[in-house]
């Protein structure tokens, strides 16, 4: 296995009991980082926590909590006060039409997928920077670079942090300390089985049809595994990925056809 020279580091992963953060706080444990794992269901947060401990041997400390909230970010700051490694997420805003979205509902979307990270990274970033070691690495979606209809609050806060983000990387870059996107196209996850679910019933077909025909129109022929998310996040966290800064990249089994970028 790639030694990618980040054992014993510190990590603050959120929204991790499930899905692609829980695939990136394994791949960090797999590496042998020492975790802390947020989600806000704590009976679900610390049956993952017990799961990565054993498959791992890793030290995971689950801490419940809204990580939208305040204190939902003291609680995880308060647990791992000087990560070396931070890998933002949150739960995605709704779809849907935006002549129905209200200010308040904006505002959610904005707080969650775009305030929260960057708070997050403002209160542990010059600490990286003292320390000469840091990687962040921010959880998106593929709308950032390809605007999904339906999912405009997705589309536009997520590219707000993107933006954000795109500057600051190249401010702590001298310091050993990265700051890069994820952008998931459809990963096999509990929230992407919900939605495929509904799409069967209302197809009145079985979810693993409706799975192979969403598969079937990427490049790659299927839907992402959450581990292959897991092990690009845990590359982009490795001791030698110090000189990739501010990229945005795309998990999408080749759906968005460009020739670059
Ligand atoms: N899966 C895909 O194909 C895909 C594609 C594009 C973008 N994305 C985006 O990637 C992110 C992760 O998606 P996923 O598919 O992994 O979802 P998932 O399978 O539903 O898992 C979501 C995880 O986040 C936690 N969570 C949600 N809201 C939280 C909050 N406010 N505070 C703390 N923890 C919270 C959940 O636990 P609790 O509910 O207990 O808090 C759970 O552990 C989302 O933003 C999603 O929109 C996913």
């Amino acid at each position: 296995m790639l030694d990618l020279r980040i054992r014993d580091r510190k990590a603050i992963v959120c929204a991790a009991s499930k899905g692609l953060g829980r695939a990136c706080a394994t791949a960090l444990a797999r590496a042998g980082v020492e975790l802390v794992i947020t989600a806000r269901t704590r009976e679900t947060l610390e049956q993952t926590a017990e799961e990565i401990r054993k498959e791992t041997g890793a030290k995971v400390t689950a801490v419940a909590g809204d990580i939208s909230t305040e204190a939902g970010r003291s609680a995880a700051l308060a647990a791992c006060p000087n990560p070396d490694i931070l890998v933002n997420n949150c739960g995605g805003p709704p779809h849907g039409d935006f002549r129905e979205w209200s200010v308040e509902d904006w505002q959610k979307a904005v707080n969650a997928n775009m305030l929260t990270p960057i708070m997050l990274i403002k209160a542990t970033i010059d600490g990286m920077c003292e320390r000469k070691f840091g990687r962040i690495v921010n959880i998106t979606s593929g709308s950032v670079k390809s605007p999904i209809p339906n999912l405009g609050m997705s589309n536009g806060a997520r590219t707000g942090l993107t933006g954000f983000v795109a500057g600051l990387a190249r401010q702590v870059a001298r310091h050993n300390v990265t700051i890069n996107n994820l952008l998931p196209g459809p990963f096999r996850t509990d929230r992407y089985l919900s939605l495929a679910s509904a799409e069967a019933r209302r197809r009145n077909i079985a979810v693993e049809e409706v799975l192979a025909r969403q598969g079937e129109v990427t490049p790659a022929g299927r839907i992402g595994d959450p581990d292959e998310f897991g092990a690009a996040c845990a590359f982009l966290c490795a001791a030698s990925s110090g000189f990739i800064v501010g990229q945005s990249l795309l998990l999408d089994g080749g759906a968005f056809n460009s020739t670059m970028g």
